[in-house]
């Protein structure tokens, strides 16, 4: 069956027995190379690949047994052929020893043809079917981390389709989502996948620079534009020509630099600071913003026309509150990456914690979720994550939210009843979880259920 072919190498110091082995291969249909020298099998191996490799055990140059150990040495399993060794009945216990190096099978000899032929069919159907569990765990890996951004929910999925498309074309892309959604990370992806990846990605933070500076960061100055400009500088959008700058919290710009940039977009072209002439640049706008700009363009703070220039393709980020599905991959990421990055055997994040990660609501979105991790890998003391490490992190504790009073007895016993009253909510109202969310025994917890009426 056509199925069925396969490249095999085969290496055996008998001439007679070489060939025929080698005819009947061919003649079911299998590709075959043959050699009676270990040492010519040795190189054949590493120049080319092959489905199977049948190698005698006892030759003068090279046993069998010692090529297989040398060449599994040297080469990663994903990349091995399967290995099949021949071997007399007295040397049976280096066919055993092969095997426990990572040969498939063996065949003793004397054996028949069709033996031979079921075997290597067997083999084949075995490398066929490890090419095809490593070609879905690849897959699976790629669909997990898209360009390093993790998530599957609906939400994620669409913002991973569009920059896809988009990344496709030149078109000016607005990202909007709140602090810590990624922006960024969506910003590079897009980049990373464009035409333009070879080029540079030039970031310009636009509320980290200035009003004064701005201007002339964004395109460059000439000698004396004005005093302290001793010499002639480039600016971002010249840097990034034949690339793309990415433009962040574009919300902060002022009136006169969206003038400025309204232009640049318009007509591709712009003026360095106190120049005569204009620089063309072929480029592509990658704008973000935490703000709401539609907002902004109805109370007259951000320009209209600036706003559709750049909202061409926009892709909005939910924030994590309203993909909490995210939430286990996410932390799954994070503790791999911290636990890594230190060194630190962490297997994994209690189960009730988890729960709790997943009910918060984090206002800080992945950023904040990320830094909650990797406190977590950081403090913890054994390979889980448990609750103390996490609760006194700041995800399980209540947020600064403005005291009822300035009687401290009062305040003292309002936060006593919020806490439990979110940890409570955090696990599920599991009384026992909830007490090893706040580090306090079930009878503690018992207590302060009673005092504050709870049940
Ligand atoms: N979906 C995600 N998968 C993996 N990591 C993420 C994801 N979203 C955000 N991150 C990580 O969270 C951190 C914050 O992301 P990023 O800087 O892109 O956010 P941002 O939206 O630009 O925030 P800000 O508005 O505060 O600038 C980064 O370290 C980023 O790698
Ligand atoms: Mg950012």
């Amino acid at each position: 069956m056509a199925t069925h072919r396969g490249s095999i190498l085969l290496v055996d110091d008998e001439e007679k027995i070489l060939k025929a082995l080698g005819r009947a291969l061919r003649e079911a249909g299998h590709e075959v190379v043959d050699t009676t020298s270990a040492r010519q099998a040795q190189r054949l191996l590493g120049e080319r690949t092959f489905d199977i490799f049948v190698v005698d055990n006892v030759m003068p140059e090279l046993g069998g047994l010692d090529l297989i150990r040398e060449y599994v040495a040297s080469t990663p399993d994903g990349e091995r052929p399967a290995i099949l060794m021949m071997t007399a009945h007295a040397t049976v216990e280096s066919a055993i020893e092969a095997m426990k190096l990572g040969a498939l099978d063996y065949l003793q000899k004397p054996f028949e043809i069709d033996e031979l032929l079921v075997v290597v069919r067997r083999a084949l159907d075995h490398q066929r079917m490890r090419t095809e569990y490593r070609y879905l765990l690849s897959e699976r890996d790629e669909q997990f981390d898209h360009y390093g951004i993790i998530g599957r929910s609906r939400a994620m999925e669409e913002v991973i389709r569009r920059a896809e498309l988009v990344a496709e074309t030149k078109s000016t892309v607005l990202i909007t989502g709140e602090t810590g959604t990624g922006k960024e990370l969506v910003a590079r992806a897009i980049h990373d996948r464009s035409a333009q990846r070879d080029m540079p990605l030039i970031k310009v933070n636009c509320a980290a620079i200035p009003d004064t500076l701005l201007e002339s960061e964004l395109f460059g100055h000439v000698r004396g534009a004005f005093t302290g400009a001793t010499s002639t500088k480039k600016g971002k959008f010249g840097l990034a020509d034949g690339g793309s700058i990415f433009l962040d919290e574009i919300g902060t710009m002022n009136p006169t630099l969206q003038s400025k940039l309204l232009r640049v977009l318009q007509e591709r072209e712009f003026e360095p600071l106190g120049s005569e002439r204009s620089e063309k640049v072929d480029l592509r706008v990658i704008a973000a913003t935490n703000r709401d700009l539609r907002q902004m363009v109805a109370e007259g703070k951000f320009q209209e026309d600036l706003f559709y220039r750049l909202n061409v393709i926009p892709i909005e980020i939910p924030p994590l509150r309203e993909r909490r599905e995210d939430i286990p991959a996410l932390v799954d990421h994070f503790v791999q990456k911290h636990s890594q990055r230190i060194g630190r055997r962490i297997d994994r994040i209690d189960d009730g914690v988890l729960a709790g990660l997943q009910q918060y609501d984090w206002p800080g979105n992945v950023r904040e979720l990320e830094n909650t991790i990797e406190r977590a890998v950081v403090l913890s003391a054994g390979p889980v994550i448990s609750a103390r490490a996490v609760s006194v992190l700041g995800a399980a504790t209540p947020q600064a939210t403005g005291l009822p009073s300035l009687k401290l007895r009062q305040n003292i016993e309002w936060v006593e009843r919020e806490t439990i009253r979110r940890a409570l909510e955090n696990s599920g109202g599991v009384k026992k979880d909830a007490a090893e969310l706040m580090g306090i025994s079930q009878r503690a917890l018992s207590y302060y259920l009673a005092k504050y009426r709870i049940d």
